[in-house]
């Protein structure tokens, strides 16, 4: 089963996942959580080379690199789990990649990048993903006390345009589920555990 968690920065998916994890493994299931752009030693390195403040990054430039860590961490470790039939959990998947580089930066038109994702992705398409919703002040204040990275950079503008593309996404795609996440730590997780403990039976 492939889990996938979307959101703005700060939306609390690296917190959900944890507790998500945890739950599973108690759950005696066999759960990996990998995260995007991430996840492989050659993902990683493209990471590096996406989130340095310091590079200037063209937005094709930009969508191909998320894609390219992408096809790493999907063929190298995401397709063997998922053939032995375990469960792996997404910090991110393309869904980012429509927001972001689609919605956000205009970097190609979506369809195009729809096209790029199912290259990227080798066709993959999570069971469920987890849209956790946040305005962009909430999202502020939970990271006031971070170091930002390049994307982190981009502004309130673009990142209200991002917020507009995974709400699209949350209409057109029958497998998100879209959580309140401006409510506690306890309540998301419950949320999101009976879910998950749903598509389990
Ligand atoms: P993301 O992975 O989406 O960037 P994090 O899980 O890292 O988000 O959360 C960002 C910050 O907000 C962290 O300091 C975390 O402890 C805090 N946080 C996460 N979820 C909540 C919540 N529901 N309410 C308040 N603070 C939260
Ligand atoms: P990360 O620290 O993993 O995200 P978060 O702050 O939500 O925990 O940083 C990844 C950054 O890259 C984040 O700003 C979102 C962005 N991103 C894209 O723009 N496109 C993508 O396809 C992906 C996967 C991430």
């Amino acid at each position: 089963m492939l889990i996938t968690f979307e959101g703005i920065d700060g939306s609390g998916k690296s917190t959900q996942i944890e507790l998500l994890r945890d739950k599973l493994k108690k759950n005696n299931q066999k759960v990996s959580v990998f995260r995007e752009p991430g996840g492989t030693l050659v993902s990683e390195k493209v990471r590096e080379l996406l989130l340095d403040q310091n590079h200037v990054i063209d937005p094709v430039t930009e969508a191909l690199l998320f894609s390219s860590a992408r096809s790493q961490l999907i063929s190298e470790v995401v397709m063997p789990k998922l053939e032995r039939q375990e469960i792996v959990i997404l910090d991110r998947f393309y869904d980012s990649t429509i927001a972001y580089q689609g919605y956000g930066r205009g970097s190609m038109p979506i369809e195009k990048l729809q096209e790029l994702s199912k290259i990227a992705s080798h066709g993959l398409v999570p069971d469920i993903t987890f849209y956790l919703k946040i305005d962009i002040d909430q999202s502020e204040k939970r990271r006031s006390n971070f170091t930002r990275d390049r994307m982190e950079n981009s502004g309130v503008e673009f990142y209200r345009r991002v917020i507009k593309g995974f709400d699209k996404l949350a209409i057109q795609e029958s497998r998100f589920v879209t959580i309140d996440a401006s409510r506690s730590v306890k309540e998301i997780e419950k949320n999101i555990w009976n879910l998950v403990a749903d598509q389990l039976k």
